[in-house]
């Protein structure tokens, strides 16, 4: 195996083909998105076996995600689940969320995730901390990050994760602009109540982005 920066699409394939390699209900949530329209800003398999594995390795019963798009991450994340757990998916576009619905309706899914429409703020806003989550994945707009940080921290239980995506994407962080993911990242790591860490992922063809990743310890 090369140690070279150029070989970064080899150790992509590589890693995806030995650890994240997609069924075929994974396959087919993802051409359903296209199919429908939707654009492909999903996770990529590498992405979506390691929040199955956080979620597993938390023992996660309840997870919160914030972006649906059409259901793939959120199938990856249910798959961790057992089979009294929920997913509660946020999702502010009525299209998007019916792609995902069916999507996961058609994976069997269906029992284990519900798609909440409207913009994810108001949707936080209503929900109480009397059911705490084990997980939060952040993954919309990524000007809101920093607003969801605030919002989600009172509803994950202590010891619990909170994921948020595209947070080493070089339009967010390398010009130095303090653009939303900047901001988030900044929040995150100045957060006593919070053990964070970066996990630079593959988002195929060895483009690389980053997975934050927090347990919240306060
Ligand atoms: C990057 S995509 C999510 C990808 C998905 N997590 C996956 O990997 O399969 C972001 C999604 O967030 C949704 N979104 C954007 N702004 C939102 C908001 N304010 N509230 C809820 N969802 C929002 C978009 O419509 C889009 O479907």
């Amino acid at each position: 195996m090369p140690d070279d920066a150029r070989f970064l699409p080899q150790y992509d394939s590589y890693i995806e083909t030995l650890f994240a390699g997609e069924d075929a209900a994974l396959r087919e949530i993802r051409e359903r998105a296209l199919v429908a329209g939707l654009p492909e800003i999903n996770v990529s398999p590498s992405e979506g076996r390691l929040l199955e594995l956080l979620a597993r390795a938390v023992g996660a019963r309840r997870v919160l995600e914030i972006g649906t798009l059409g259901g793939y991450s959120a199938a990856w994340l249910a798959r961790a689940l057992p089979a009294d757990g929920k997913l509660v998916s946020l999702e502010i576009d009525a299209h998007h969320a019916e792609v995902a619905r069916e999507s996961l309706r058609r994976a069997g899914l269906s029992a284990l995730v519900e798609v909440r429409l409207g913009p994810a703020a108001e949707s936080l806003a209503r929900m109480g901390a009397d059911e705490p989550f084990d997980l939060v994945f952040i993954d919309a707009d990524k000007d809101g990050y920093e607003g969801y940080l605030k919002q989600v921290l009172p509803l994950v239980r202590p010891g619990g994760l909170i994921l948020a995506d595209n947070a080493l994407g070089a339009k967010h962080v390398a010009s130095g602009a303090k653009t939303g993911i900047a901001r988030y990242n900044a929040a995150v790591a100045g957060n006593p109540g919070l053990c964070s860490m970066m996990i630079p992922v593959f988002r195929g063809e060895g483009s690389v982005d980053g997975l934050l990743v927090s347990v919240k310890t306060g």
